[in-house]
């Protein structure tokens, strides 16, 4: 359009010209116009073509932005599935919150057909650290999506402190929720304004106490500019464990009642590892937690471990209670997280028969 438009003026700009030219050459000629008439036309001509031009140009960038605002438009007007009921619950204030999980049948929108969770009954109290253990596909993060409401259970409910959450406003709800996933987003800006998304508000003191507790602070001083450094579009002239570390600041910032974990399964060097599990022992304090656990040391301190399989729960309890009844989770605890482990020797894998090489080695 806008080289057509531009093809257009030029063409009648310059026609005009030239024909203003002869046709007045024509008259001075004659002796029926004066030359100083036919300059002066001349140059008020030129000032009006330029002008057109000008405005050609003009509709041009007009009709680049109208195609790039229907776009933004599509967007801004798409209505999510999830919405807040017209006269959402309040969800009322409280230290630590109890969840329950009661009934909950789920398949997602994509698949109707396959239930991924299946009848799930759970009551976490108020405070409890849950660990939630399963082979790869088991329906951990599922749990992590309904209770975060990105979707809704196709039956049975989920209750915040008895409230339904589906009756409630979902930013109500996610206001209660950090998570820490096992993949970080982090955005193309500073490090403070990426512990900021925590919480918008926070003062430039807030996040580097949070940065601090989250044992972030260190490194990110000596970064070039400190917490002005920008981190490069997603994070990445950090390392894995710093971007972890990054994102309990934001969980720390945010202070929620609640904490979903999910713990990362590639295993970070010894040193990271240790500083990024210290920091979130740290935020697991007095919060309700949940955590989806790929490290031995996480369940052996969980207050009960459940343990899932195809959407199922299978069995609840402590370690060594489930290493003792359980068949499935001494294998998997074999399988899976002796080897993840970089603290596999401190704790004892007694009830496990073939004791896993790997536990064994001393951790760095
Ligand atoms: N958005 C989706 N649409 C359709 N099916 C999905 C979707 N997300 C997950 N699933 C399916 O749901 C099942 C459970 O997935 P989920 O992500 O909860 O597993 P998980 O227990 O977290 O596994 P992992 O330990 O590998 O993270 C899987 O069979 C998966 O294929
Ligand atoms: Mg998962």
């Amino acid at each position: 359009m806008r080289a057509l438009m531009t093809m257009v003026a030029t063409t009648a700009l310059f026609g005009a010209f030239i024909f203003v030219v002869w046709m007045g050459a024509t008259e001075v000629v004659n002796g029926s116009l004066s030359g100083g008439e036919l300059g002066q036309f001349v140059i008020y001509a030129i000032l009006v073509g330029a002008s057109g031009a000008a405005l050609s140009e003009f509709w041009g960038e007009l009709q680049r932005a109208a195609g790039a605002m229907e776009r933004i438009v599509e967007l801004l007007q798409m209505q999510p599935a999830i919405r807040p009921p017209a006269q959402p619950l309040i969800i009322p204030p409280a230290q630590s919150r109890q969840i329950h999980f009661d009934d909950v049948t789920f398949s997602y929108p994509s698949r109707p057909g396959k239930a991924v969770i299946k009848q799930f009954c759970l009551n976490i109290n108020p405070g409890e650290h849950i660990a939630l253990v399963g082979a790869s596909g088991a329906g951990k993060s599922t749990v992590f999506h309904l209770l975060l409401r990105f979707y809704d259970p196709s039956r049975g409910k989920i209750l915040i402190d008895d409230i339904d959450i589906a009756r409630a406003d979902p930013r109500d709800v996610r206001r209660l929720i950090g998570i820490v996933s096992q993949e970080t987003t982090l955005f193309g800006l500073s490090a403070a304004e990426n512990i900021r998304f925590g919480r918008p508000d926070a003062t430039q003191n807030e996040i580097i106490k949070a940065a601090q507790a989250a044992h972030a602070h260190t490194f990110i001083s000596q970064l070039a500019d400190g917490y002005d450094t920008h981190l490069g579009e997603k994070g990445t002239r950090l390392s894995g464990g710093q971007k972890q570390r990054i994102a309990i600041a934001r969980a720390v910032l945010k202070d929620p009642p609640i904490l979903l974990l999910d713990e990362a399964t590639s295993s970070l060097d010894a040193d990271s590892e240790r500083l990024v599990q210290m920091a979130l022992e740290r935020l697991q304090q007095d919060r309700t937690t949940m955590v989806i656990a790929h490290r031995l040391s996480t369940v052996v301190k969980a207050d009960r471990i459940v343990l899932m399989e195809d959407g199922n729960i299978i069995d609840i309890g402590q370690h060594q209670e489930l290493l003792e009844r359980e068949p499935r989770y001494a294998r998997m605890v074999q399988l899976q997280f002796a080897s993840s482990s970089h603290q596999g020797s401190d704790f004892p894998l007694s009830g496990v028969q073939d004791r896993p090489a790997k536990s064994a080695v001393p951790s760095s």
